[in-house]
């Protein structure tokens, strides 16, 4: 028996005059301690004099619609995390009938339309609602919770749970087929707050940008793109403020770090991309999350949280209505626990400009990658090595950037240096003029000559920019010279296998970066890794997870967990090369799809939460 509570949710409207009109944005239900979302739009109605016989107090009652033709099974409906036994208050079979014998109450009406199966909610009328489960944004992933209007503009959600934190809403995954046509029918998508959805405000981790401008009223293509695939999009994600790097004590000032789910549940999220790369090692009913990455902010929080997570090739999608960090490093990247729904929502945000193809190189090339198995986390890492080089039967060899170039440049400046400045010196000089500029004037004019207030890291790096002579165009001719290198190098196209060869470098190591702790005073990104190859070259970065080693842990006393990943590189365009090496390396049990929860390799509850929210 469902027992069950209802909110009925109104928001008045003020018409002319003095009359104001109310509509409704929707209702929450309660189900056996389960909070319930209603979208204010009836699904159908179904009529019948035995609805009414359902009820004998309350607004709604809970009941499932059977696709059926005679046959009810249970089973996989108790694999939907929104469907519940509290939904079994009758049935609706939509075609055919169940046998005489069957315990279960079946509405003998007809529905208005044809109606997707799965758990709704009806009223006296007949009126049918779908239910979208209210899941506590514990992690403090989300910015806003969001539902689609069905126009093409989103909402924020009219709705709360217990959880301290925002509820947000996903609908039942029984209502949605996966077709050609939307191949991500069903698929649960965060959005990093920097990309504009209509309808929606946008932070960009600043509170006077959120309350300066008024509603976007254009969607930034790569979230248009998933959601013309058939993605539901249920909210928008924490961003360090601006997308400049930020660590949790003491940077975050406008808005506060997501949580990181792994280990002892208090290691940094490593940022920009941080309420994407939470929410998706967090919970198991979020599937992907759209990040972006300029220096690592997609790279960066997927291999402190075990995720997959790409670095796409410069330029394969629009980042109109979109806030820049530096437009020619910019890229719109995705997080997501499990290969496969990963590369869907990749082929359908980067549509014709990426190329699926499985032709790999057999020349594989080592950046600073260990040779022996001396502790677990280096295991892990021979071991993929040996894996991936057995399975493309390829070579490998350990390269050396830096000694490489200067062996090929003898004329010019040591990598190190040329490349020293170059990332700090484009996103300053490009965010001052493109985001800075504009805001400091738009706020002064409507707030008598005020500025806004900006956190530590992004005045340091602006305020540094302010000093620096050196052009944007001196970056981009620096930026330029090593591209031009790496291309015709270590990371050179070729025509049977896309790239000549596959670059491996090491993503994470299980190393404690615990975020109770203060650092230095707020700096400049200078220098130049492994990581800021895939940057100035426009490559594709991808990180796959390998499994986790353990750490003594500062915050709990006891040995727990970290991921450990690597990160793969290829020539520019070869993203889809990787998806499909990464999908095959998946199928061979090479890589496995990580878990949400504590561990990406077990699952587990989340310390400090109950598992129960997890599912
Ligand atoms: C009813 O549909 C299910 C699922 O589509 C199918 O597996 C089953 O064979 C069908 N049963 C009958 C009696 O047609
Ligand atoms: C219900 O009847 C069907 C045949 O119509 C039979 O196969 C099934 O075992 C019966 N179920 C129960 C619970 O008696
Ligand atoms: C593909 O890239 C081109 C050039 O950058 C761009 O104009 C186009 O919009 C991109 N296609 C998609 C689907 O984003
Ligand atoms: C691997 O290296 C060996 C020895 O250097 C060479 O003979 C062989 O052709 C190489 N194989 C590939 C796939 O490059
Ligand atoms: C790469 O070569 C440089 C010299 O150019 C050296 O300082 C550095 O230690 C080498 N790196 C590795 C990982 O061997
Ligand atoms: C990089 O630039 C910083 C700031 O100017 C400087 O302190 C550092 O020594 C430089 N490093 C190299 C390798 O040039
Ligand atoms: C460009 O490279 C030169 C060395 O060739 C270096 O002195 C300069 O600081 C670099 N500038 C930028 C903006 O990267
Ligand atoms: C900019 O240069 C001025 C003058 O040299 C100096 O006082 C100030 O600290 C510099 N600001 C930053 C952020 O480096
Ligand atoms: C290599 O890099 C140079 C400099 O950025 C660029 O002009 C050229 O198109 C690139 N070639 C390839 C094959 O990517
Ligand atoms: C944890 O600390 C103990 C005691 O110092 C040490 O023996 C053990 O190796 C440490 N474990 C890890 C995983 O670092
Ligand atoms: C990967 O390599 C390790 C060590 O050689 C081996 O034990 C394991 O079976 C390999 N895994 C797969 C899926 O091939």
């Amino acid at each position: 028996m469902g027992f069950i509570q209802a909110l009925g949710i109104a928001s008045l409207a003020l018409a002319t005059g003095v009359t104001a009109a109310a509509s409704s944005t929707g209702f929450t239900v309660s189900v056996d301690g389960i909070d319930y979302f209603l979208p204010p739009k009836a699904a159908g109605i179904i009529s019948g004099e035995d609805v009414k016989a359902l009820f004998e107090d309350g607004p709604f009652v809970p009941i499932t619609v059977v696709a059926g033709n005679g046959t009810f099974d249970i089973s996989s409906y108790s694999l939907d995390d929104v469907w519940q036994t509290g939904f079994l208050e009758a049935l609706y079979v939509q075609s055919g009938s169940l046998p005489d014998n069957s315990s279960y109450t079946v509405l003998s009406g007809s529905a208005s339309s044809v109606l997707k199966p799965g758990p709704y909610f009806i009223n006296a009328a007949g009126q049918l609602y779908e239910a979208w489960r209210l899941f506590s944004d514990v992690q403090g992933a989300f910015t806003e919770s969001v539902t689609s209007n069905g126009d093409g503009s989103y909402s924020v959600l009219p709705a709360g749970t217990v959880g301290q934190k925002l509820a947000i809403a996903v609908p039942s995954r029984l209502y949605y087929t996966k077709t050609a046509d939307k191949p991500l029918a069903g698929v649960r998508v965060g959005i990093k707050d920097i990309y504009d959805i209509k309808g929606l405000r946008t932070s960009n981790g600043n509170r006077a940008w959120y309350w300066l401008y008024p509603p976007a009223e254009n969607t930034a293509p790569p979230v248009q793109n998933l959601i013309d695939a058939g993605a539901v999009i249920v909210g928008k994600q924490i961003t360090s403020q601006f997308a400049n790097g930020e660590t949790a004590t003491a940077d975050w000032v406008d808005y506060h770090e997501a949580f990181n789910p792994r280990g002892d549940g208090y290691q940094d999220t490593s940022s920009s991309s941080s309420g994407g790369g939470a929410g998706t090692a967090s919970y198991g009913w979020l599937d992907v999350s759209l990040g972006s990455d300029t220096g690592g902010s997609v790279r960066g929080p997927s291999q402190v949280q075990g995720l997959f997570g790409n670095r796409p090739s410069h330029g394969l999608v629009s980042l109109e209505h979109t806030m820049p960090l530096s437009p020619v490093l910019d890229t719109p990247g995705l997080l997501a626990r499990d290969p496969v729904v990963w590369t869907e929502a990749a082929k359908a945000m980067y549509g014709p400009n990426i190329t699926i193809s499985s032709t790999y190189p057999t020349k594989i090339q080592t950046l600073s990658w260990p040779t022996s198995a001396n502790n677990p986390a280096n295991a892990l890492l021979v071991d993929f090595l040996g894996n991936v080089t057995e399975y493309l039967k390829a070579n490998v060899t350990a390269y050396n950037v830096t000694a490489a170039f200067a062996a090929d440049n003898p004329t010019l400046a040591p990598l190190t240096r040329i490349m020293n400045l170059t990332y700090a010196l484009l996103i300053t000089k490009q965010q001052t003029e493109l985001v800075r500029k504009p805001f400091y004037a738009d706020y002064a004019a409507k707030y008598d000559g005020r500025r806004p207030f900006v956190n530590p890291v992004p005045l340091a790096r602006w305020g540094w920019g302010d000093n620096q002579t050196s052009t944007v165009e001196e970056g981009i001719a620096n930026k330029t010279i090593f591209m031009d290198w790496a291309n015709s190098t270590f990371l050179a196209p070729s025509a049977s296998a896309c790239s000549d060869s596959l670059v491996l470098y090491v993503g994470s190591t299980a190393r404690a970066n615990p975020r109770n702790v203060y650092l230095d005073e707020p700096g400049v990104p200078f220098g130049f890794s492994s990581s800021r190859i895939s940057v100035m070259a426009e490559v594709p970065d991808f990180v796959v997870p390998l499994g986790e080693a353990a750490y003594n842990s500062t915050i709990t006393g006891h040995v727990e967990f970290l991921p450990v990943t690597a990160n793969l590189m290829a020539a520019k365009g070869c993203d889809g090369m990787l998806f499909s090496l990464i999908e095959e390396l998946h199928a061979a049990g090479i890589v496995k799809t990580a878990l949400p929860g504590r561990s990406g390799v077990t699952g587990g509850e989340i310390l400090l939460r109950r598992g129960e929210m997890m599912y």
